[in-house]
């Protein structure tokens, strides 16, 4: 509590000396508690120049996704006001089932640096090391459960434009959620939902960037089909802006979401889809389905022309491009 403050100070001051008397008694502790308070923050990789005569000047900021960086600035109202953040979990999709159902506020998220056992769709594993943005949002919508599955698409649109705005990159989406860079997956998304007799209880939407990460140490399987951020542009980006910038484009999103106006989000979705107009496979259970993705439909599921002319609906799985 004491940190965020000092560094709220300093913040405002940026590249200039604050005073040790003036800082101790903005935040309203002693001296002596400050220079402790300094001391630990230099621990959690803050840079903080100190000199007796002009006292303390913030020189650099750790590359982490610590809560009172990402609140400072945050334009959201409810969207990420409360965080629950780990240096390292299991899986923060996992915590935030537990929060959900402790009773968190809508809005709330966990954020974590790394993960033990990061978790993607089909029970698939989800590599998780440090440099990356693994993060879940806790929602409490009023929709009947078989809607909560288009959360993912107003995520996935929410991720695209926030890479756009901040990258200037080729980002587009392949159906349902995969975030890709030219056609390498940067970023996937993992929607859970629980509902009882009554209805939706809550719906935990994971996303998993690869940011900082490097390509290098990706297994080989992995190494034709993804990158990260940091590979594409050649240099570390700041995590914090990222996040606070894609919570804003979120909270936009899920408020049209909520107001009834997923139809225009799925036109939106439309515009950034890299799927639509091209040659896909599709496994499902075992059984592959061919065909030109021609449209998703108002529910968002994808329309597929096969080779005889027919039009196939596909609800969900594992779609593979094809460039002629
Ligand atoms: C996919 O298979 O494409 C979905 C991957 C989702 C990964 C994210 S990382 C944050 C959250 N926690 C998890 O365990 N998984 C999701």
């Amino acid at each position: 509590m004491y940190k965020k403050q000092i560094l709220k100070t300093l913040h405002q001051n940026k590249d200039e000396y604050v005073s040790q008397d003036h800082l101790a008694s903005e935040v309203g502790i002693s001296k002596t508690q400050l220079t402790d308070e300094i001391r630990k923050l230099e621990e959690e990789g803050y840079k903080i120049d100190s000199s007796v005569e002009k006292g303390y000047c913030l020189i650099k900021t750790p590359n982490q996704l610590l809560p009172y960086e990402i609140q400072e600035d945050l334009s959201t109202s409810y969207i990420g006001r409360e965080i629950h953040y780990y240096p390292e979990v299991d899986s923060t999709n996992e915590v935030a089932k537990r929060l959900a159902q402790e009773g968190v506020p809508e809005g709330t998220i966990v954020i974590a640096e790394s993960q033990r056992r990061g978790r993607g769709r089909r029970g698939k594993k989800w590599l998780s090391p440090s440099g990356g943005v693994w993060m879940t949002i806790i929602l409490r919508p009023d929709i009947p459960p078989s809607k909560a599955p288009q959360l993912t698409l107003v995520t996935g649109v929410a991720v695209a434009e926030t890479l756009d705005q901040e990258c200037r990159l080729d980002v587009g989406i392949k159906w349902p959620n995969d975030i890709l860079i030219g056609e390498k997956k940067v970023c996937g998304i993992l929607t859970e939902a629980s509902a009882n007799p009554q209805g939706l209880e809550y719906v935990v939407v994971g996303i998993g960037i690869d940011l900082n990460v490097d390509v290098n140490n990706f297994p080989p399987e992995l190494r034709e089909g993804a990158t990260s951020l940091k590979h594409e542009l050649e240099k570390e980006i700041s995590g914090v802006k990222l996040v606070q910038q894609f919570l804003s484009n979120f909270e936009k999103l899920y408020n049209d979401f909520k107001t009834g106006k997923f139809p225009e989000i799925l036109n939106q979705w439309r515009r950034l889809s890299k799927t639509i107009g091209t040659s896909v496979e599709v496994h499902k259970k075992g059984r592959i389905v061919r065909g030109e993705a021609v449209g998703i439909n108002k529910e968002g599921v994808l329309i597929l022309e096969t080779d005889d002319g027919s039009l196939r609906k596909i609800i969900s799985g594992e779609c593979t491009h094809f460039k002629e």
